[in-house]
């Protein structure tokens, strides 16, 4: 073959060779662009080319060179290109976004702050089921069959008439029952957990809320001792106020009262909040009644003891400033991640 026909030759096989991986494309290099590759020997056998032929050959093993070159950076670009992510990828150098951390609901931090003041003076925390029994919820806290305060607590019964058994628990007393059925004095627990009323819904009430209860059963229990045990909890929660108790009715304690918190009157939430008296309602209280000792077991001679509630979500509300009620259950992120 003359050198023209050979370099039309390699022209056609490196122009064939088919290049489609990175493998192909070392063969390729290894077969015409490397140190024994074709290119070379053509190169080398261009050394004994005659003097006139030298133009004509030298331009066309040059031209061959090149194409043959270019068709290895673009395959070689390819194949490197082919490495890394696809455009639509996530680019992995980015920052990252920043962590964003839950917090906790107005309602467990009220709570668990209500826990740990009452925790620091021996209170155990218990829990009971949200569906209850009659028993639990009613009788043995005193609500007779027919006791008008039965009608005090609009009751979602579980099954529809004739009234079942069950019904969705409308305080924490329930616990209480359970609690002492169960433990031996000394009892001192504290008991939250989700209510629920059939009332109507608005800004101030909803037909579920928050209670937590505290229930203190030993010898010699007095009322002095309930006051003093509720001072000192207003005191590490709302800070020093003044309070007050007055009479009130719970089929399951007696005596029985009401304790308030003086706000004052300065703000006009707060005249608000108070209906004009700078008093608010916290909780409800009183020394267990000695029938519901006996219903749940215990000698009510040996032994007495007091039971206070209160609502969590109305201190909440208190304490954070909320307006509506049902803000606190919408699941709103702009409202929860305030906490
Ligand atoms: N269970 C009462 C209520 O829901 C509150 C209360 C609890 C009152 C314990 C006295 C003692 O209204």
């Amino acid at each position: 073959m003359s050198m023209l026909e050979r370099i039309e030759d390699l022209k056609n096989k490196s122009a064939d060779f088919k290049i489609e991986s990175k493998e192909m494309l070392e063969n390729f290099r290894l077969k015409f662009l490397s140190k024994k590759g074709e290119i070379n020997d053509l190169f080398e056998s261009f050394k004994q080319v005659a003097g006139e032929e030298k133009r004509e050959i030298g331009k066309q093993l040059n031209v061959l060179r090149q194409s043959i070159e270019a068709k290895f950076n673009e395959s070689k670009e390819k194949f490197s290109s082919e490495k890394k992510f696809p455009a639509d990828a996530a680019d992995l150098s980015l920052p990252t976004n920043a962590n964003t951390i839950g917090s906790l609901h107005p309602i467990s931090l009220v709570k668990n702050s209500i826990i740990n003041i009452f925790e620091k003076i021996g209170f155990d925390v218990e829990y009971g089921p949200e569906i209850e029994d009659d028993w639990h919820n009613f009788t043995a806290l005193n609500f007779g069959e027919n006791h008008p305060a039965r009608d005090m607590q609009d009751t979602f019964f579980v099954e529809k008439e004739p009234r079942g058994n069950f019904a969705l628990r409308t305080h924490t007393s329930s616990v209480q029952v359970r609690l002492m059925e169960t433990v031996k004095p000394p009892i001192r627990a504290l008991m939250p957990g989700r209510v629920y009323r059939n009332e109507d819904v608005s800004a101030r009430s909803n037909c579920f809320f928050h209670q937590i209860e505290g229930l203190y059963i030993d010898e010699n229990v007095s009322f002095s001792d309930l006051k003093q045990t509720l001072y000192y909890f207003v005191s590490q929660f709302f800070g020093e106020r003044e309070i007050r108790f007055r009479p009130s009715y719970f089929p399951f304690t007696e005596p029985s009262a009401e304790m308030d918190i003086y706000l004052g009157m300065e703000t006009e939430q707060d005249s608000r909040l108070t209906k004009g008296t700078g008093w608010l309602e916290i909780l409800g209280c009183g020394m267990v009644d000695p029938s519901v000792l006996k219903n749940c077991g215990i000698d009510p001679d040996k032994y007495s003891g007091f039971a206070f509630g209160m609502g969590i979500d109305r201190i909440a509300m208190l304490k954070y400033g909320i307006k509506d009620i049902r803000q606190m259950f919408e699941n709103d992120i702009r409202f929860l991640e305030q906490f």
